[in-house]
């Protein structure tokens, strides 16, 4: 069986950049607080009159299948990594199809917020091993900002998340080189610990009814915040050791450790934890804030952009999120 490899990634961010000294202009919040607790400079938001999920996903996606040397028109299955899709059904994966002129291949849509994009590669990956396709696009993305609550009531969720997205093309491998194992998990116990609660199904028909909502605070995240990073830090280690026990290595063997960026202090608690020195451990976060199911992809294209990820380079992805959900992937690039 071939090892499904990625052959091309890109990524598409908005490009109005939001700064913390413009979020303090809407909410009580400071420059200092923000970079203190969660190492975030700025982020993007999108344009709405011009920017869709679907439209930035085919940007990013016609990048990455160039960088793959691939036609659009070779790609043969979608899967589409995100929680905050164009419309609450159907999901994101055929918006993005018909953005790409590519009607009638399947387009899949995954749920796992944070470890969107891992879960989504994982799924690709096996797909790709039995031979069931052969260019697989896997896209992971968020436009958050039109769902955050910019006022101060908003603030300890607000000022983290951010919009992008990333895309990557997989093929099988002719080598020894791709993906070399992908470990996924979840506990549903803490689903409600970082979670939006609607429109959900959760309630009676009455309470559905847009009329009858006074209170939209459950239309927002909700973080129990110190929660998550008890459990981010030690399921992230423990993820990523996985995955190297499994292909019998050490963490000396990583070359570019590329976390979720959901906090600069949980990826620094984590560079500590690995004894990682610097150049091993890549982080976006100051510039695009926590895209969820994007931070992956969008940090693995500017990786490979910056030449941070070279030819036969040991790469670790590691997520956690929502769920909650974790997950890894080790792959020789
Ligand atoms: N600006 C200024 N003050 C704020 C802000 C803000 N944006 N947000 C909250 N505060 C205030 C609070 O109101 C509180 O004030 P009080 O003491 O008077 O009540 C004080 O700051 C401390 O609030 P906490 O919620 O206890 O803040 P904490 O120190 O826990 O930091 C944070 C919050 C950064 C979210 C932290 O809990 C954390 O890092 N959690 C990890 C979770 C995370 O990073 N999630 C990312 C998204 S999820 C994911 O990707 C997995």
């Amino acid at each position: 069986m071939n090892n499904a490899k990625i052959v091309g990634i890109g990524h598409h961010v908005p490009e109005r950049i939001v700064t913390n000294d413009e979020l303090s202009t809407m909410m009580d919040t400071n420059n200092e607080w923000i970079i203190e607790r969660t190492g975030i400079e700025q982020r993007r938001f999108i344009d709405p009159s011009k920017d869709t999920l679907a439209n930035m996903a085919a940007k990013a996606s016609k990048i990455a299948a160039e960088r793959a040397n691939i036609k659009i028109s070779d790609i043969d299955f979608i899967i589409f990594a995100t929680i905050t899709p164009d419309y609450f059904f159907p999901g994101s994966g055929v918006l993005v199809q018909r953005e790409l002129g590519l009607e009638g291949i399947g387009a899949l849509d995954i749920r796992n917020a944070c470890s969107g994009f891992i879960y989504a590669l994982s799924i690709g990956e096996q797909y790709i091993k039995t031979g069931t396709y052969k260019n697989i696009l896997v896209i992971g993305g968020e436009i958050q900002s039109t769902a955050l609550d910019l006022t101060t009531r908003g603030r300890n969720t607000a000022v983290i998340f951010g919009d992008g997205v990333g895309a990557a093309i997989l093929q099988p491998s002719t080598d020894d080189k791709g993906i070399l194992s992908t470990h996924l998990h979840a506990d549903g116990r803490f689903a409600e610990e970082l979670y939006v609660k609607d429109p959900g199904s959760s309630r009676p028909n009455e309470e559905r009814q847009p009329e009858q909502i006074l209170d939209t605070s459950t239309y927002k995240v909700h973080m129990n915040g110190s929660a998550v990073f008890k459990h981010a830090i030690v399921r992230f280690s423990e993820v990523i050791n996985e995955a190297l026990d499994k292909n019998n290595l050490s963490k000396e063997d990583i070359n570019l450790l590329i976390p979720h960026q959901a906090n600069l202090r949980i990826s620094q608690f984590l560079q500590k934890k690995l004894e990682l020195p610097d150049e091993k451990i890549y982080n976006n976060i100051m510039r695009y804030g926590n895209t969820t199911a994007g931070s992956i992809p969008i940090a693995m294209s500017e990786a490979w952009q910056e030449g941070k990820v070279k030819e036969n380079d040991l790469v670790c992805l590691a997520a956690f999120g929502s769920g909650f959900t974790w997950a890894s992937a080790l792959i020789k690039w």
